[in-house]
């Protein structure tokens, strides 16, 4: 047996080991945290601050109810009084930026009223009931929903 298996110092090789190989898994976590963290990480909490401007970068879809105002009023005044009114534009017409942006480039076209309204008109006990809905089919008789109501003022 040799000196050090003896007396209250006899397992100082284990210790000496172990802690050795925890000073090399902190260094290793180190360098990944180092490698792996992305630039800004943490200025806003647990997020990567330059998604923002990524996020901000990128192309507009929807134009926004106030644009479309700007050169269909008409269809503003034909919605103010019905229930529709607080429905957006591009709910029903789609993202329409580009159109917004230049119509003469990129043109609107009109929605199909017979495939539009039942996607939110439809029964659907999942649905809250205060929007009215209807059974297709019976309701309509097959008939397209605009030729009873108008799509912007849809009350009869
Ligand atoms: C800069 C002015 C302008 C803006 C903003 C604009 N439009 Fe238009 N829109 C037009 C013009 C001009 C036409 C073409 C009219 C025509 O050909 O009779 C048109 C046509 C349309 C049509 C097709 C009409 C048809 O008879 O086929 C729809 C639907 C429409 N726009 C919806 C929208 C919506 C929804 C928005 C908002 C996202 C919007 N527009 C924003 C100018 C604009
Ligand atoms: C509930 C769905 C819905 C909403 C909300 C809606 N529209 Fe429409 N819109 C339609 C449908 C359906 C048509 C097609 C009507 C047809 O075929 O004659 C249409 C037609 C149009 C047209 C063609 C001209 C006309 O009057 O028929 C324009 C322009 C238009 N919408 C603009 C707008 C604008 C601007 C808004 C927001 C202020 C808006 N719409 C909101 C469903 C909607
Ligand atoms: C994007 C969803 C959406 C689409 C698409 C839509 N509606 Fe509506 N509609 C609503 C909502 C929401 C209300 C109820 C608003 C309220 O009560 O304040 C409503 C109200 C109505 C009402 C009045 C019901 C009542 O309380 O008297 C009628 C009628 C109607 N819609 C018919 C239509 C027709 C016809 C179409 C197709 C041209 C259509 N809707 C397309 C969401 C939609
Ligand atoms: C033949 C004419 C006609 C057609 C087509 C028609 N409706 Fe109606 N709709 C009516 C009448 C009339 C009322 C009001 C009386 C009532 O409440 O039943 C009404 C009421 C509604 C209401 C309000 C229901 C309520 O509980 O207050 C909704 C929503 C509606 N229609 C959606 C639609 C949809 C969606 C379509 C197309 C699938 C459509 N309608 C096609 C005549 C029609």
């Amino acid at each position: 047996m040799s000196e050090e298996g003896k007396g209250p110092f006899r397992n100082t090789q284990h210790l000496l080991r172990m802690a050795g190989i925890f000073a090399v898994g902190i260094l290793m976590f180190v360098v990944a945290r180092a490698v792996l963290v992305p630039e800004g990480f943490g200025k806003y909490g647990h997020y990567r601050a330059p998604a923002i401007d990524d996020n901000a970068a990128k192309p507009l879809s929807f134009a926004g109810r106030a644009a479309c105002a700007e050169c269909h009023a008409d269809v503003v005044e034909a919605r103010a009084a019905s229930k529709h009114a607080r429905i957006g534009c591009e709910a029903c017409h789609g993202a329409l930026s580009k159109h917004a942006a230049d119509p003469t480039k990129a043109k609107a076209t009109k929605p199909v009223a017979a495939t539009l309204c039942p996607v939110c008109h439809e029964l659907n006990v999942a649905r809250p009931k205060t929007i009215k809905q209807v059974n297709s089919a019976e309701h309509s008789g097959g008939e397209g929903c605009d030729s009873c109501h108008a799509p912007h003022a849809p009350e009869l």
